[in-house]
C-alpha cells in the first residue's frame, strides 16, 4: 500500500513521457460523421462568431415550439442564460420527434435485468409509458416547477420517470439507489420534493437492495413536503405501504391515457437537479436548464460517439449520476438511438457479464469508467476472449483519469485494436462532454482527453490567473467562455455557485476544480481534483461529508479523511480518527474500526466506506488550529514527510498516524 503513491506518481510522470500515439484509422475515418475538414470549420466558426455558432446549432438541432431571438443573455453573469425567449420540451424532443421521424418501432431501450431477463421498449412504447406516468403525476397534483425525487434501480422505469417529469415541466432529482436513507432524506429536503418515486427493491450482485425500506426511513423525518410515494414493483420483496401516501406504479398508471401533450417550457426552465459532493459537508444541488443542456448532450453524441442510426449504445452509468442523465436518458434518445441498460453488478454472476451483454445485444459503442476497466482487466484476458466483441466499433471512458495501462488493455483486449477510444472529460456541472477526441479525426494518446470540442474554450491558469506558459506545466483547468449546458446555479444557494465556480478568477472563467496540464501539442491531461473532493471509483465524495458522518458516531471526537491511490478504485479512503475512550493501539479499536467503516457506509453509501481507519491521540494541526491535511495526505501515501512537524504538540502522533504502532493483541 505504501508504494501506491509512488506508482501513482510514476503514472503521472509516465504520462508526461507517454509517447504512444494512435492515429485515426482510415476505415473509421472514412465513415465518420464528423470529418476533419468539418471539425476544423466548426472550430473556426466558433472562434470567429461564438454566438452565431451556438445560435445556428440551436436552431438546426432542436425543435423549437417557439423560436428564440436572444442567444446568450449575460446581463446577470455568471448566471448565464441561453436562448431564453425560446420554448420547447425535452421529452417531446426525445420521443415525439423520433416517432415523427419514423422511429416508432425502433428499440429505444434494451434492458437486461441482473437475473438475465431482457425487455425491449420501442420508441412508441416508451412514449406511451412516459405519457401514462406524466398523467399519473398530474393526477397527484404535480405541477410545472415542482420537484420529484426518483430513487430507483437502473430499470426502464427510471428513464420513464425522468422523461415524464420533463414532459410536464416538473424538475426531477434522481438519487442514486446506492445512497443511504440519510443521504436520500437530505436530498429530498433540499429539493423540497412533493413526490418520491421508488421501487420495492433493486438487484445488485444477487442481493436485493431494499429501496422502499430506505425510502420509508428517509421520510420519517424532515420530509414533510412529500405528499405521495409511487412504488414500482420490481424485485418482488415485501414492503410496507402507507395508506393515503403510497401507491403502486402499476395501479396508478393502469387507467392513465397513453397520450399527454408536452408542457412547453421556456428554454431556461430547470430540467433537473442533481446533487454532487463539494468541499463542504453538504452536497450541492446542481441545477440544469432545458434547451442549452439538451443542445450540448445531443451534439456531443454526434461529435464524440459518432452516433448513427444503426448503433446500439451502451453507457454503463446508473441514472443516479450525471453520465446516466446525459448519455442514457437524454443525449442518445434525442438522437433517436437505441440504448442498452443493465441493472446489475459488472461481475455478476461472473467477470464475463459485461462482455456477454456486448455480445448478446450487439453493442456497437461502449462507454464506461476506468474503475470498471481496471477491475475487469485484473480478471485477465481469457474472459473477454470468450465473447464475440466484433460488433464494437467505438469505446469511451469517463469519470476519472484513465491510466495508460488500462487504456492500452481496453484498446487491445476489448477493442481488439480496431476501435478508437474517446477519453471524455466533463462534470456534473458541465452537463455534457467538453474535452474529448473526435473519433476518426483526433489522434489519441493513452491517458489524455485530448482537445476541447468546438465551441469550448479551455485553458490552464496559474495561481495568479495567468495562463501557464509552456507545455507540461500544471495549473487550474478553466473554461473561459460560458457554454449552453453549463449548470445554471446551485439549488437554493446561488452564492455558493458563484463562490465555488467563479470567484477564484474574478468571474472571468469557470473553475472546474481539476488540475491539468497540456503537452507540446496542446493536448489536455487531467491530473485530478484540486479541492477536498475524492474520486472513488469514478464517484465524487467530499472528504467533509465523510468526516461529518464519522463525527456523528458517539465514539468519535475528531476525524480527518484523505485520499490515497487505489489500484482499482483510482482513489481509496483513509480516515484518521481521534476517539473518545478507546486508546489507539489496543485491540478494542480494531473492532471499533470495523464498526466505523460500516457506520459510514450506512450514513452515506457503501461507496463512501473508508478502506482504512487509523486511530491517533490527536490530529496534526497548525498553530491556528487547522488540520494539516497535506501532512496527512503524505502520510496516507507513505511519502517521506517534507513538512516541519516540530510545531506539533505531540510529535509522537506521527508514528501513530503512519500506522507504525500496531494494536497490541
Ligand atoms: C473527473 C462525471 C479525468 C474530474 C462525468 C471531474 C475525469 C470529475 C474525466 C467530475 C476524464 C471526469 N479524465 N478526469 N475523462 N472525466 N473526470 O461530476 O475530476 O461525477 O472534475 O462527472 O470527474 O465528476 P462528475
Amino acid at each position: 500500500m505504501t508504494s501506491n503513491r509512488e506508482s501513482g506518481e510514476v503514472d503521472i510522470s509516465a504520462v508526461l513521457h507517454e509517447q504512444r500515439r494512435f492515429e485515426p484509422q482510415a476505415q473509421f475515418a472514412a465513415r465518420a460523421r464528423l470529418q476533419a475538414a468539418q471539425l476544423a470549420a466548426l472550430h473556426e466558426r466558433a472562434g470567429k462568431d461564438y454566438l452565431g455558432f451556438w445560435r445556428e446549432l440551436a436552431l438546426s438541432q432542436l425543435n423549437w415550439h417557439r423560436s428564440f431571438s436572444v442567444t446568450l443573455d449575460d446581463s446577470q453573469a455568471p448566471n448565464y442564460r441561453w436562448f431564453c425567449d425560446g420554448e420547447l420540451n425535452v421529452s417531446h424532443e426525445c420521443l415525439d420527434v423520433q416517432i415523427i421521424a419514423g422511429r416508432g418501432e425502433k428499440a429505444a431501450i434494451r434492458f437486461e435485468a441482473e437475473t438475465g431477463e431482457v425487455r425491449r421498449l420501442s420508441y412508441r412504447q416508451l412514449h406511451a409509458d412516459v405519457c401514462r406516468m406524466a398523467n399519473a403525476l398530474k393526477s397527484l397534483g404535480v405541477q410545472m416547477g415542482d420537484r420529484v425525487v426518483i430513487y430507483l434501480p437502473l430499470v426502464p422505469e427510471a428513464i420513464v420517470a425522468m422523461q415524464a417529469c420533463a414532459r410536464i415541466g416538473a424538475i426531477h432529482s434522481v438519487v442514486f439507489g446506492g445512497f443511504s436513507a440519510l443521504s436520500l432524506r437530505e436530498r429530498i429536503a433540499d429539493a423540497g420534493a412533493c413526490v418520491l418515486i421508488t421501487a420495492d427493491g433493486g438487484r445488485r450482485g444477487g442481493e436485493i437492495v431494499q429501496l422502499k425500506a430506505a425510502a420509508d426511513s428517509a421520510l420519517a423525518e424532515r420530509c414533510e413536503s412529500v405528499r405521495n410515494v409511487i412504488v414500482l414493483r420490481h424485485a418482488g420483496n415485501p414492503v410496507d405501504m402507507h395508506e393515503g401516501r403510497d401507491c403502486w406504479w402499476h395501479e396508478l398508471c393502469a387507467h392513465q391515457s397513453p397520450r399527454c401533450e408536452p408542457q412547453w417550457v421556456p428554454a431556461e426552465h430547470p430540467l433537473f437537479l442533481l446533487h454532487t459532493s463539494g468541499s463542504t459537508g453538504r452536497p450541492k444541488g446542481i441545477q440544469h436548464a432545458s434547451a442549452g443542456y439538451l443542445l450540448n448532450v445531443k451534439l456531443s453524441c454526434q461529435w464524440v460517439f459518432d452516433l448513427r442510426e444503426d448503433d446500439v449504445f451502451w453507457c454503463t452509468a446508473d441514472v443516479g449520476w450525471v453520465t446516466g442523465h446525459s448519455y442514457v436518458c437524454y443525449g442518445p434518445l434525442a438522437n433517436g438511438a437505441t440504448v442498452v441498460i443493465y441493472e446489475g453488478a459488472p461481475t455478476y454472476p461472473d467477470g464475463g457479464r459485461f462482455w456477454k451483454i456486448c455480445q448478446d445485444h450487439g453493442v456497437t459503442i461502449l462507454y464506461t469508467a476506468p474503475t470498471a476497466i481496471r477491475a475487469l482487466m485484473r480478471l485477465g484476458d481469457a474472459i473477454p476472449a470468450r465473447y464475440d466483441l466484433s460488433s464494437l466499433r467505438l469505446l469511451g471512458s469517463v469519470g476519472e483519469p484513465i491510466n495508460p495501462e488500462a487504456w492500452m488493455w481496453y484498446h487491445r483486449v476489448i477493442g481488439r485494436g480496431r476501435c478508437p477510444i474517446v477519453d471524455t472529460w466533463w462534470q456534473t456541472e458541465t452537463g455534457a462532454i467538453l474535452i474529448s477526441p473526435v473519433p476518426g479525426v483526433t489522434a489519441t494518446k493513452p491517458g489524455s482527453c485530448t482537445l476541447p470540442l468546438p465551441g469550448i474554450f479551455a485553458d490552464i491558469l496559474d495561481e495568479r490567473g495567468e495562463p501557464v506558459t509552456g507545455p507540461e506545466i500544471g495549473g487550474y483547468l478553466v473554461i473561459t467562455r460560458p457554454w449552453p449546458s453549463l449548470a445554471r446555479t446551485i439549488w437554493g444557494d446561488n452564492q455558493r455557485y458563484i463562490d465555488t465556480y467563479w470567484r477564484k478568477f474574478g468571474g472571468r472563467c469557470y473553475l472546474a476544480g481539476d488540475g491539468a496540464y497540456r503537452d507540446a501539442e496542446g493536448y489536455f491531461w487531467i491530473v485530478g481534483r484540486i479541492d477536498d473532493v475524492l474520486n472513488v471509483a469514478g464517484h465524487r465524495l467530499g472528504t467533509m461529508e465523510i468526516e461529518s458522518a464519522l463525527v456523528a458516531h458517539a465514539r468519535v471526537a475528531e476525524a480527518a479523511v484523505v485520499g490515497r491511490p487505489h489500484e482499482i478504485k483510482g482513489e481509496g479512503i483513509l480516515a484518521f480518527v481521534v476517539c473518545r475512550g478507546a486508546r489507539p493501539g489496543t485491540a478494542e479499536v480494531v473492532t471499533l474500526a470495523e464498526e466505523l467503516r460500516g457506520w459510514v457506509a450506512a450514513q452515506l453509501s457503501p461507496i463512501a466506506r473508508p478502506d482504512e481507519i487509523r486511530f491517533a491521540d490527536a490530529l496534526p494541526k497548525t498553530r491556528s488550529g487547522k488540520i494539516m491535511r497535506r501532512l496527512l495526505r503524505a502520510i496516507a501515501r507513505g511519502e517521506p514527510l517534507s513538512q516541519d512537524v516540530s510545531t506539533l504538540e505531540n510529535p509522537a502522533i506521527v508514528a501513530q498516524l503512519r500506522g507504525d504502532q500496531q494494536p497490541s493483541a
